[in-house]
């Protein structure tokens, strides 16, 4: 029983790090890693090429939905999301 917690654990460390890896560098990033990845993992954000408005709607879902961002937070991440993962973002395949 120990061991498949364990193991189940070192997935999810790996999970993480590779998402970390993938996320670009800008001020929004933190706030994601800290406010988008209590529920699931960056891959599902990273995968997407949304315009500033959608991402604006989808931030505004999310926060209905139980995400905590503090109200100054939100532009810079709307901002992040939009300049890193917008109708540009030539997004890698998801497994
Ligand atoms: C309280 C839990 C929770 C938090 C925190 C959260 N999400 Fe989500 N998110 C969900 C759930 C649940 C879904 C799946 C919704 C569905 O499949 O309809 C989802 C799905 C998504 C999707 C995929 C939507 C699609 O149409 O494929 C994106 C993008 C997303 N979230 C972005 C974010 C961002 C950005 C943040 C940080 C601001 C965030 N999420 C924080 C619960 C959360």
């Amino acid at each position: 029983m120990r061991a498949i917690i364990a193991a189940g654990l070192a997935c999810v460390a790996m999970a993480a790090a590779r998402d970390d890896a993938d996320l670009p560098e800008g001020p929004g990033k933190a706030i994601l890693e800290n406010s988008c990845e209590e529920c699931h993992d960056a891959g599902r954000i990273a995968d997407k090429a949304w315009a500033k408005d959608k991402w604006r709607e989808t931030v505004q879902d999310m926060i209905a939905r139980g995400a905590t961002l503090k109200p100054g937070e939100i532009d810079t991440l709307v901002d992040y999301l939009a300049t890193y993962f917008g109708p540009d973002n030539k997004p890698e395949p998801q497994p």
